[in-house]
């Protein structure tokens, strides 16, 4: 028969036990709640950049999408995508920069010279915002205002109509469709693909013509596309134009769901010389694309859907 102290303290070990269990059970309960995918609800804020609006999905931004940070915005681009420092840096706040300052200039001015620059310069310091005020927190539907980081000729989107202040926050799934159908392998979406789609939506955004900036930015956006979700090439880089590059199912599942990739984790630090790189490289292959395209002489040829623009070649 057990004395009275022995089951005492076996009740106990089996009450702490029990404990223990449960805040286990709950540390990764809580662990898992914290990234886990809840899409958009009625009244949250959403931008049209998928990006941002995945990390408000997965909670690495508030999921109501509002009263954003550039601090809070930099470090959840640094957790979720494994952007470096310098990069998730620069794309913050110059996004902040780009959302308060008067929108960027449409072009340069031409010709360039030592008093159209200046003047021009003068122009624009006269009309920037203060600090405090480029910085103060954003919600994600601010940056559908047209014109400032948003932009026409968009891979997904449609272009915001003549007038309209904001663009749309929604995927187009036909333009969606017409992008994954530039693959030339069918499984994945590699730069020369990127360049096609790119190529072929600029030409079809005519009213007017996506601008120099606004042109370098839409090549940014996706060389991070595929730094950030693509297959590294042989050599081992990221982004490169020899790379398989991403997975169709990755970019129908992040773009049309605004979902981290089931099966996707970061592989590698994403940094801002790669980017940089990629972008050049999808300049490059665009150039080589519109020139084959004028080479052969038919306009027809330019406005067919990618797919079809392929099989030319
Ligand atoms: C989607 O894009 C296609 C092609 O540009 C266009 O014809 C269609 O009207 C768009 N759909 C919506 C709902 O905006």
């Amino acid at each position: 028969m057990l004395s009275r102290s022995t089951t005492l303290k076996s009740l106990l070990v089996l009450v702490f036990s029990g404990f223990l269990v449960t805040l286990l059970a709950r540390a990764h309960e809580m662990n898992h709640e914290t990234h886990e995918y809840i899409p958009a609800q009625p009244g949250d804020s959403r931008s049209p950049c998928p990006a941002l609006n995945t990390l408000a999905n997965h909670g690495y931004l508030p999921r109501d999408g509002r009263s954003i940070s550039p601090s809070q915005m930099s470090k959840a681009l640094k957790e979720a995508y494994h952007l470096s420092s310098p990069l998730s840096t620069l794309l913050t706040y110059g996004g902040f920069f780009l959302l308060r300052a008067p929108p960027p200039p449409t072009s340069v001015p031409t010709p360039l010279t030592l008093t159209s620059a200046l003047s021009f310069s003068t122009h624009l310091l006269k009309t920037l915002p203060s600090m405090g005020a480029v910085l103060r927190d954003l919600d994600l539907s601010d940056l559908a205002l047209h014109n400032h980081i948003e932009h026409d000729a968009s891979l997904v989107h449609d272009n915001t109509p003549l007038g309209k202040k904001f663009a749309s926050t929604h995927i187009n799934s036909t333009l969606l469709e017409t992008f994954l159908g530039a693959s030339a392998t069918g499984t994945h979406i590699s730069l020369n693909d990127i360049a096609l789609a790119r190529v072929y939506r600029e030409s079809q955004t005519t009213t007017p013509p996506i601008d120099a900036f606004h042109a370098e930015v839409a090549r940014g956006e996706v060389a991070l596309v595929l730094g950030i979700f693509g297959a590294p090439s042989s050599d081992g880089a990221f982004g490169t134009a020899s790379s398989e590059g991403v997975k169709i199912d990755w970019i129908k599942e992040w773009f049309g769901s605004e979902r981290l990739p089931i099966g996707w984790a970061p592989t590698h630090l994403q940094t801002l010389r790669q980017t940089v790189a990629s972008s050049s490289g999808l300049r490059a292959a665009m150039g080589d694309i519109a020139q084959a395209i004028a080479g052969a002489g038919s306009k027809e040829a330019k406005v067919e859907k990618p797919v079809l623009v392929v099989q030319d070649n």
